[in-house]
């Protein structure tokens, strides 16, 4: 882990409530089918909060995929591992970290950041390591409704890593230049 630093546990405690009321209104599941999420899929959630993205991920890639939950914030961490263990999904594995995620290159089949890069400040980071982690066609799928769609397209593609393949509501999938 780098020096970047989190927001206060009590932040991520009032962000935790209202993403399980946002969580209420739009089923996370919506999001994870447009990512293209597939059974047997290994998916990185990137910014992973209190894992709602996580768990309907797992439940979708069943026993033979994994997420890996990755979050700056140990209460993100803590909070997907409670969360994991209640519903006893198995295929959730938590990594703590501002950038580098220490996966395998081109071993992930799908990854999810949602309503995450707002808010770092090293963007190239997070996106060189989205670059080295994806497998080649697969999906980077990702929303940003702190970003304008100007300003999303333009962060995703302009260091010639990332392409537009499709794009439904606010979120757009990307794929690896080759
Ligand atoms: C607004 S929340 C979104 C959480 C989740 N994706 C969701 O939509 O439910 C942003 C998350 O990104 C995490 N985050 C911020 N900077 C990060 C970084 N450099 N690396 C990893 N996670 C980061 C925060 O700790 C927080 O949990």
């Amino acid at each position: 882990m780098g020096h970047k630093k989190s927001q206060s546990n009590l932040d991520f405690k009032c962000m935790s409530f209202f993403f399980k009321i946002r969580d209420f209104f739009k089923s996370p599941i919506k999001k994870v089918e447009k990512a293209k999420i597939k059974q047997g899929d290994f998916v990185l959630d990137y910014g992973c909060g209190a894992g709602s993205y996580s768990m309907a991920a797992a439940e979708i890639v069943g026993s033979s995929g994994k997420i890996y939950a990755a979050d700056i914030h140990p209460s993100a961490i803590k909070e997907v591992n409670k969360r994991a263990m209640k519903k006893n999904l198995k295929n959730i594995e938590t990594v703590q970290t501002d950038c580098k995620t220490g996966l395998e290159p081109n071993s992930i089949n799908v990854i999810i950041c949602f309503d995450v890069l707002h808010g770092i400040e090293d963007k190239i980071c997070i996106l060189k390591e989205f670059y080295r982690v994806l497998k080649p066609e697969s999906i980077l799928s990702f929303d940003d409704h702190h970003m304008k769609e100007n300003e999303i397209l333009e962060k995703l593609t302009s260091e010639g890593l990332f392409k537009l393949v499709d794009k439904k509501d606010d979120q757009y999938n990307f794929t690896k230049v080759a």
